[in-house]
């Protein structure tokens, strides 16, 4: 049983996907992580983020065992992360991962951008999970200050923006709803919502 979640940067993707899994004991895996942690090897070993033979060189080294998202959050390696993953042969290298990861029993949720169109179109549950720009850019805004940092509202949203238009217009693998897939707006819905939402989506798939 494969649970595919896609949606853009900041939707609540994260928490949704970690409490699905939990819920049904699933494994989880964030494949953002795979792209960050790629560029955040290119990045430590001084090598640059446009070329492809190198950047695919790396991700074919990715361990998935080894992701530490407390390492790999930060915004500059979520940037250089989006950049690398219009690549096909970074995607190639790091999707052959993903889906070996996807067939693990009893079951897996994999959360992401194409994970329903194009890692697992034969997934038995498909969610994507949306919230407008100015909503997913004020809880990054209060995530940062409550962390006690500064932070710059309107920055923050032209990041978002600038990083949608990427992930959905690049010509590999853009970030869409796959036709099967249930939308799940988090604009005006809390977590606890949204996991209820989800909820009753994948107990209907599982009857
Ligand atoms: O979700 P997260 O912000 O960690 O993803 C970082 C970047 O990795 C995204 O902006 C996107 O460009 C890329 N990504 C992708 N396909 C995925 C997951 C992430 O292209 N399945």
């Amino acid at each position: 049983m494969i649970i595919a979640i896609d949606g853009p940067a900041a939707a609540g993707k994260g928490t949704l996907s970690r409490r699905i899994a939990e819920e049904y004991g699933f494994h989880h895996l964030d494949t953002g992580l795979t792209y960050r942690a790629t560029a955040k090897a290119l990045l430590d070993a001084g090598l640059p983020l446009d070329d492809e033979a190198v950047a695919a060189g790396m991700a074919a080294k990715v361990d998935l065992a080894g992701l530490d998202r407390s390492v790999l959050s930060a915004h500059e390696i979520g940037e250089a992360a989006s950049k690398i993953a219009v690549m096909p042969s970074v995607r190639r290298a790091l999707v052959e991962a993903q889906r070996a990861f996807a067939r693990k029993e009893p079951g897996t949720v994999l959360d992401g951008r194409d994970i329903g169109t194009v890692v697992c179109p034969d997934a038995a549950v498909k969610l994507y999970v949306t919230a407008s720009a100015e909503v997913r850019a004020r809880r990054r805004f209060d995530e940062i200050r409550a962390g006690g940092k500064q932070a710059d509202f309107a920055e923050i949203l032209a990041d978002i923006v600038k990083r949608d238009a990427r992930d959905s217009g690049r010509a590999d693998s853009p970030l869409r709803p796959a036709e099967d897939a249930h939308l799940i707006d988090t604009s005006e819905m809390g977590i606890e919502a949204a996991f209820q939402a989800a909820k009753a989506i994948v107990d209907a798939a599982l009857k």
